[in-house]
């Protein structure tokens, strides 16, 4: 095993490999507040890639209810219950094992191979809150911290193009690699011989296998895409503007006109998803505001409840850049922010300009010069 950076735990971790970091690295940033798991993301990813035989299980891209609704059941319960002891100091370095350091005998990683039938319902706890409703009779918060009392929210989920993919260090044919230009992980389909270490290690459990091919695919990042400047279909299409795409420094490399950088380095405001399992994961989610602060910590990590503070208090450069948030097509390399408006650009290149607040027109009721009524006025 090598020794590797991970700066989302602070500290080195075991790994199979030495690290050899890409030129650039793809990263999402996802808006949990606004996702209405509309499933469009979904769709538009089923029909872009996985509409094939032997993909029928397959949702690349899926969005579940937390906390009880998984694809494939229960991913998250079985990796965090096999893992053991979690914490972190109050300096926020990981203490405990990752899924590499706890690997048994013999493996690479921990992990757990789903059954057949953990893959057949993805929409399993849709919409169900964390606890029986009884006689609450209100919204009411708890505390005054601005948590629901019954919470729900909706986690979106695709391949996170891990840093330290767990997929890669467990295959034993070297079929999965990481892209040197992008970061993008990918399973090479002539080398792939559907051994199924890589379903049984990723801990999100994002490479599916196919049993017509007899081998394991996954999101792919819409490679062909990102090559061409534009963002992956799942993002394209979000009808909640819940995501944007980029490419992530590292924290010793940040650059604040970065929109992932900006999020994940500067305002702090976007976390990984369970980052004490180690593969250093590039999604990154702004949590959601009301939702229990101990639940939101195990999966996002210690700067979860500072993250809803900063959110809530919507400062302009932040608010800004999250207007922009499905306003292009395109990925996003700066963004800029300036007496009211929000500008993404692209290789130095504007793409789009947006009010960071919308103008609200009121109307008179009566046009004569028209001869019409209007029935929008309050
Ligand atoms: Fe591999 Fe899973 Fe990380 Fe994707 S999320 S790169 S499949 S370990
Ligand atoms: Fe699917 Fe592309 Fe989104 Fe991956 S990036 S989930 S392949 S639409
Ligand atoms: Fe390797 Fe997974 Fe294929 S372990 S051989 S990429 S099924």
């Amino acid at each position: 095993m090598a020794k590797v950076k991970n700066w989302q735990l602070k500290r080195e971790m075991a790994y199979k490999y030495e690290a050899t970091p890409p030129k650039r690295q793809i990263a999402y940033v996802f808006d949990t507040n606004k996702c209405i798991a509309c499933q469009t993301c979904t769709v538009a990813c089923k029909t872009t890639w996985t509409s094939g035989e032997g993909e029928e299980h397959m949702f690349w891209n899926n969005v579940e209810t937390k906390p009880f609704g998984f694809y494939p059941l229960a991913w998250d319960v079985k990796i965090l219950e096999q893992l053991k002891r979690q914490s972190w100091s109050a300096e926020g370095a990981y203490i405990g094992e990752t899924i590499f350091e706890a690997a048994p005998q013999g493996e690479e990683v921990l992990g757990y191979m789903p059954a057949k039938e953990d893959w057949s319902h993805p929409n399993l706890g849709e919409d169900e809150v964390n606890a029986p409703i009884g006689n609450i009779t209100s919204m009411s918060t708890e505390g005054g911290s601005g948590a629901h009392a019954r919470w729900m929210f909706y986690l979106a989920r695709i391949c996170n193009h891990c840093s330290h993919p767990a997929c890669l260090a467990a295959c034993p044919r070297q079929a999965v690699y990481k892209r040197p230009e992008d970061g993008i992980v990918l399973i090479d389909q002539e080398r792939c011989r559907g051994y199924q270490k890589c379903v049984q290690a990723c801990p999100y459990k994002k490479p599916m296998f196919n049993p017509k091919a007899g081998k394991s695919e996954k999101c792919i990042a819409c490679y062909p895409l990102i090559e061409k400047g534009i963002a992956p279909r799942c993002v394209q299409t979000c009808i909640g503007k819940i995501r944007m795409t980029g490419f992530i420094n590292s924290p010793d490399k940040v650059d604040s006109d970065n929109p992932m950088d900006y999020l994940v380095h500067v305002a702090k405001l976007a976390l990984p998803l369970l980052p004490q399992l180690g593969t250093l994961p590039h999604v990154y989610y702004i949590p959601p505001i009301h939702v229990d602060k101990t639940y939101l910590s195990q999966m996002f990590g210690p700067g979860a409840g500072a993250a809803v503070e900063t959110y809530k208090r919507r400062e302009a450069k932040t608010v800004g850049l999250l207007t922009l948030f499905g306003s292009t097509d395109h990925w996003v390399d700066k963004f800029k922010v300036d007496k009211g408006l929000a500008a993404a650009y692209q290789g130095g290149k504007k793409l789009v300009t947006v009010p960071v607040k919308e103008p609200i027109v009121f109307r008179v009721f009566r046009d004569e010069k028209l001869d019409v009524n209007r029935h929008s006025v309050t």
